[in-house]
């Protein structure tokens, strides 16, 4: 038992490394979404076609996280209280493959393999062409179980594209798309 779990440690440790030392094309440190792993889970969503999960085309299982300040945001109401977000509030969307628990009784759907974690951070004076959204991507890398920035985001300007597709469903939200999930 201490054996695993000493395993598991030095796994989760190595996961871990190296990617808050990496920046986005636009600018933006990983540094800034440290700790995301332990945010509080906004909600989860699933998405079975080949179009809506980075680059799997078999769909994938996704959580939604928050900073405290957004996590805040929701305890006070938004969206419907119609403010908008407050600066430094920052989510995490984090993308699996989805795979089948064949232990469990009945049939269940599990996160498989990481695929990428999607962010947005809110800052209106620094985002000010995205209406204050600053958007990051990493990939995760099956081959060295590692992440880096997502590729075909050398553009600086990529969080447009990203912000174009916010926009076009999530304008009167503050651009954010998942509602808080009650439990
Ligand atoms: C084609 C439309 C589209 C594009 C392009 C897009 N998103 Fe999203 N995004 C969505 C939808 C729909 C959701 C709702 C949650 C889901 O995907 O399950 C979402 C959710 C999110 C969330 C969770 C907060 C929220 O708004 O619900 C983050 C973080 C996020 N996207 C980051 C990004 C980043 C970073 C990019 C650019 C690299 C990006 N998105 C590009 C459609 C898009």
């Amino acid at each position: 038992m201490a054996a695993c779990a000493l395993v598991v440690s030095a796994v989760m440790a190595a996961q871990s490394q190296d990617r808050f030392t990496l920046k986005a094309s636009n600018g933006i440190a990983f540094s800034e979404f440290k700790g995301y792993e332990s945010w509080q889970l906004i909600a989860t969503s699933q998405h079975d076609g080949d179009d809506g999960c980075g680059t799997s085309k078999t769909g994938c299982m996704k959580a939604i996280l928050g900073n405290p300040a957004m996590i805040q945001a929701y305890r006070e109401g938004f969206p419907g209280n119609g403010k908008p977000v407050p600066d430094g509030a920052a989510m995490a969307k984090i993308e699996w493959l989805k795979d089948a628990n064949e232990s469990a009784p009945y049939q269940i759907t599990v996160p498989g393999e990481e695929t990428e974690v999607a962010f947005m951070l809110k800052n209106p004076k620094r985002f000010k062409d995205t209406d204050g959204w600053g958007y990051a991507t990493l990939s995760f890398d099956a081959a060295t179980k590692s992440y880096k920035p997502k590729a075909g985001q050398s553009d600086p300007s990529f969080g447009k594209t990203c912000h174009a597709c916010h926009t076009a469903g999530a304008k009167t939200t503050d651009f954010v798309y998942t509602a808080f999930a009650r439990r």
